[in-house]
């Protein structure tokens, strides 16, 4: 009786202990983000205050009816091929993006490959948007118009 007993308590402490390495393990993976994530994040900042700001604004919030938000937008949360063809080529046709209809076209930007990649990095995962998986040059190099 007393050796199950001490089984039974041994076997949750092992299952408490289990559980709670694995809480800790995923909340790392949440917060941190790999350095190369990071550094692309960095210059995609500067890409977008450069390239973005005047029409996203400074909050991703964009302009109501004319300049699609980029926070918590689902077209670009749920678009990614769509997304970097847009910031590769531009882009000009009706569009819905939470809801909102946009028709106002965004010209071509003139980015790099490697440029649009940081910027994707930069706008996925600001302003509360999260996207750990990170958006590579050799990713945007296969977005054909
Ligand atoms: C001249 C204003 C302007 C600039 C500058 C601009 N955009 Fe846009 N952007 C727009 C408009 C307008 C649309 C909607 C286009 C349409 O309806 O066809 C759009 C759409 C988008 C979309 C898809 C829709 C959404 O909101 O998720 C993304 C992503 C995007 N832009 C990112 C960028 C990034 C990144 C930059 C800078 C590298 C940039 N834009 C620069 C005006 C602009």
């Amino acid at each position: 009786m007393r050796t199950k007993l001490s089984a039974i308590i041994i076997c949750a402490l092992l299952f408490a202990c289990n559980s709670s390495n694995k809480k800790e393990i995923s909340k790392i993976n949440n917060t941190k983000q790999s350095p190369e994530l990071k550094q692309s994040k960095e210059r995609g900042e500067d890409i977008y205050n450069d390239f973005c700001i005047a029409c996203h604004m400074p909050n991703g919030n964009g302009v109501p009816k004319t300049f699609p938000p980029l926070k918590n937008s689902d077209y670009l949360m749920n678009n990614r091929n769509k997304s970097i063809k847009a910031i590769k080529y531009g882009l000009s046709e009706e569009i819905v993006v939470n809801g909102e209809t946009y028709n106002t076209p965004m010209t071509r930007l003139g980015l790099s490959d490697a440029e649009v990649a940081d910027v994707m990095n930069y706008i996925t995962n600001s302003w509360g948007n999260n996207n750990p998986s990170i958006i590579t040059e050799k990713e945007v190099s296969k977005i054909n118009p």
